[in-house]
């Protein structure tokens, strides 16, 4: 371990256990000095599950190279433009965090840490301050909801057209606020097709539990309100040199980017076979299968399969989507592209990984 990693980890252990104290002193210390920044946060602020604070220790302390994260800090830095960060708010930030650090070290805090910190701080902070300023494309985009339809208890599918042409990959996904109900609360959606002439957007959610936003696009939006959409980022991308089969397997709202993929390879595909493994617990969560079905009926390369965990009269496959992708196969020489729950995901992989299937032929996006 370099030194400076060994100075930032040393110094993180001496507050560790006082984290929450550490949060709640780091934006008391923002908002007295600086009023203003109150309000690009949002209005019910959980402090001891900031997302900021502990993103910053995070990136601090695993981005022992910098280097190597130059395109995701440079991607943070422009998505960061959403919050309306000027870049003068990076040297109050990073001088909270050192403040609240020292101030519940106690005596073992040293005059290196500080410098460390500091020093680890500027590096990721200059590179985010790049990313924003290379950037020409607006900070969000405003769209306006044109259908919404609640597909299952939990779940709407949803169009919005955005008021100025939104640039994006077909598999990426956005940042999506919907003001109206959860202003300054800011998650990321996958448009469910991939870039079109007219400009819309098509998006799949599911309400979890007492989430905020996603109860708010699944309950109560409208056709007819506004959203505000920023930077379109991820690579679960299509390779279009690649002349391999492909495997796409979906859990739930995951079929999203899997159905992005599935429109980008309807414009060019002829020669590759396509299977889509779509899984859910119960056969209403299966909320978009006539439209699967439909392309299965009009594409000859595309196969689809169907599984229920928790719905033992379905009459598809039973079981998790894991598992049931094992079932068939061989998959030794296909491009995968995974995407669903964080638990989804995990017991995919692990499937693939006993299936041997390369890890360079997988490429996935987890919801959590
Ligand atoms: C790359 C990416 C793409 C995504 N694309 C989509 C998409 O296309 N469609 C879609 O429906 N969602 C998608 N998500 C998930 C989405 O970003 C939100 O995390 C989700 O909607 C919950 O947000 P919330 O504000 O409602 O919940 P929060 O208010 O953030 O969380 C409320 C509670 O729910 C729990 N929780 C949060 N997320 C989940 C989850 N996924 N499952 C179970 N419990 C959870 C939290 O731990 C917390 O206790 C995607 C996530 C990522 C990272
Ligand atoms: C090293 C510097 C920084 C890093 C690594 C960093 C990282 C992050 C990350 C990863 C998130 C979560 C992203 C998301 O949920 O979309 C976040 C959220 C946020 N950041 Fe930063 N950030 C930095 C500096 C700043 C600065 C200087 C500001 C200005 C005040 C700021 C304001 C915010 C806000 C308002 C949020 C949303 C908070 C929330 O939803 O609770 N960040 N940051």
């Amino acid at each position: 371990m370099g030194d400076l990693a060994r100075l930032l980890k040393e110094s993180w252990s001496l507050v560790e256990e006082h984290q929450d104290k550490v949060a709640g002193y780091f934006y008391a210390r923002i908002f007295l000095s600086h009023p203003d920044l109150r309000d690009l946060f949002p209005v019910h602020m959980d402090v001891q599950r900031s997302r900021l604070l502990n993103a910053i220790i995070t990136a601090v302390q695993t981005l022992e190279d910098p280097e190597k994260f130059d395109d995701y800090l440079r991607a943070l830095g422009r998505d960061h433009r959403k919050f309306h960060v000027e870049p003068e708010h990076y040297e109050v930030v990073g001088g909270a965090l050192i403040e609240a650090m020292r101030q519940f070290a106690g005596e073992h805090w040293g005059i290196e840490y500080d410098q460390a910190w500091a020093d680890a701080y500027a590096v990721i902070a200059s590179k985010m301050l790049a990313g924003a300023e290379a950037d020409t494309n607006p900070p969000y985009w405003y769209a306006e909801v044109t259908s919404h339809e609640r597909r299952a208890n939990d779940i709407a599918v949803f169009t919005v057209t955005p008021m100025q042409p939104l640039e994006f990959r077909a598999g990426q996904y956005l940042s999506v606020e919907c003001p109206r109900f959860q202003p300054r609360l800011w998650r990321t959606y996958s448009p469910a097709n991939a870039p079109r002439r007219d400009n819309t957007l098509e998006f799949h959610v599911r309400a979890v539990g007492a989430g905020w936003v996603s109860s708010a696009l699944v309950r109560r939006l409208e056709v007819g309100d506004m959203i505000r959409l920023a930077a379109p980022m991820g690579s679960m991308n299509l390779d279009r040199r690649s002349t391999r089969d492909a495997v796409f397997v979906a859990g739930g709202t995951g079929l999203a980017p899997i159905k992005s993929l599935l429109e980008e390879l309807t414009r060019y595909n002829r020669t590759r076979w396509v299977h889509v493994f779509f899984g859910a617990r119960t056969r209403d969560d299966l909320y978009d299968l006539a439209e699967l079905n439909r392309l299965a009926a009009r594409y000859p390369w595309l196969s689809v399969v169907t599984a229920c965990s928790d719905d033992p009269t379905f009459p598809g496959e039973q079981g998790n989507i894991s598992d049931v992708v094992a079932r068939y196969g061989p998959w030794n020489e296909h491009d995968f592209f995974v995407s669903g729950s964080g638990p989804m995901v995990k017991a995919t992989m692990r499937t693939l990984a006993e299936l041997q299937v390369p890890s360079v032929r997988i490429k996935y996006d987890s919801f959590s």
